[in-house]
């Protein structure tokens, strides 16, 4: 029997430099899509996917992510006095159990590549998910929830993959595909942020992997890749080239880039309709800001 993924890796080390000044003294990861932080949807879909250990890649300034997933006694005893039961289950939500949730400083911005192999000693010699938080996917069975399904039929490597436009696909990891299956693709290469006429496909990687212990032994040689950093992107890439699986898989389901402020903001639109208590005032709102548009054209 394949062993099951209970591990995860959250690269949060980045200085979200895209949301200055929020992020002057926030982690972006803090930020809120409706009321709760980018980083709840990510342990969410991580539970979701039967994961039961969480890594936390963090850097200086990170402080606030340990304190959101601390118990907070004083809160919750109020909570309890005023019996406000609904809003102490929203904070129960937050709450890990003890030695579940590990934190690791990475010392210096290297890249992706090098905050996941960060995390080597404390994954060991088995399968692990990569989750990055800025790729919030909103859909019926969490993404991770269904690579882990799928994996468990393919073993291998498994990224997360998805169409992006032409002249997008700079802005990603992009896959070689040997053999398309559907909702599986084998791969044979891939490239971090091509041209887009080097790009090999428009199959980009999005921000969830299931990995091999492999991996983390390719991403300790710290070759230097695309802008100069280490790239997951090239360690698994030589994993293909040492004879291993590598699968994308087409998640269902839509993907919101909330590394960019566009895509927080449709985030934030299309959670906010997804909530029975808010959908008709935005509805509302929206119609009239179309209508006022309109008129003025
Ligand atoms: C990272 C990865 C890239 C992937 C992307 C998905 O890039 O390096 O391969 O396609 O996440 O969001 P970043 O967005 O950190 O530049």
């Amino acid at each position: 029997m394949r062993r099951r993924v209970t591990k995860a890796v959250f690269p949060v080390a980045g200085l979200g430099t895209r949301f200055l000044p929020a992020t002057k003294s926030i982690p972006k990861e803090i930020l809120t899509l409706v009321d709760r932080p980018l980083i709840q949807y990510a342990i969410d879909e991580a539970r979701a996917a039967g994961i039961t250990e969480f890594i936390f890649v963090t850097s200086r300034g990170k402080s606030a992510l340990e304190d959101y997933f601390d118990h907070a006694p004083e809160l919750e005893a109020k909570l309890r006095r005023s019996n406000k039961t609904e809003l102490l289950e929203v904070l129960r939500g937050t709450n890990m159990e003890s030695g579940a949730i590990a934190y690791l400083r990475q010392h210096q911005p290297l890249g992706l590549g090098h905050a996941v192999w960060c995390a080597r000693r404390l994954i060991g010699a088995e399968p692990f998910a990569v989750i990055l938080p800025d790729d919030v996917i909103a859909g019926d069975v969490p993404c991770l929830k269904q690579m882990v399904d799928a994996h468990s039929e393919t073993g291998g490597n498994m990224v997360a993959a998805m169409e992006v436009p032409a002249d997008k696909v700079s802005a990603y990891g992009v896959l070689d595909v040997a053999e398309d299956m559907g909702m599986l693709a084998r791969v044979r290469g891939m490239v971090e942020k091509p041209k887009p006429e080097e790009a090999p496909s428009r199959l980009a990687v999005i921000g969830r992997y299931i990995l091999t212990p492999s991996v983390l032994k390719n991403l300790g040689k710290k070759r230097a890749g695309a802008g100069g950093e280490i790239q997951l992107t090239d360690a698994i890439a030589d994993d293909i080239a040492q004879g291993h699986d590598v699968f994308g898989f087409r998640f269902r389901g839509q993907r919101f880039d909330c590394g960019s402020k566009a895509g927080f903001l449709q985030a934030t639109l299309a959670f906010g309709l997804a909530r029975n208590d808010l959908h008709d005032d935005l509805i509302e709102f929206i119609e009239d800001v179309v209508a006022a548009r309109r008129a003025a054209q």
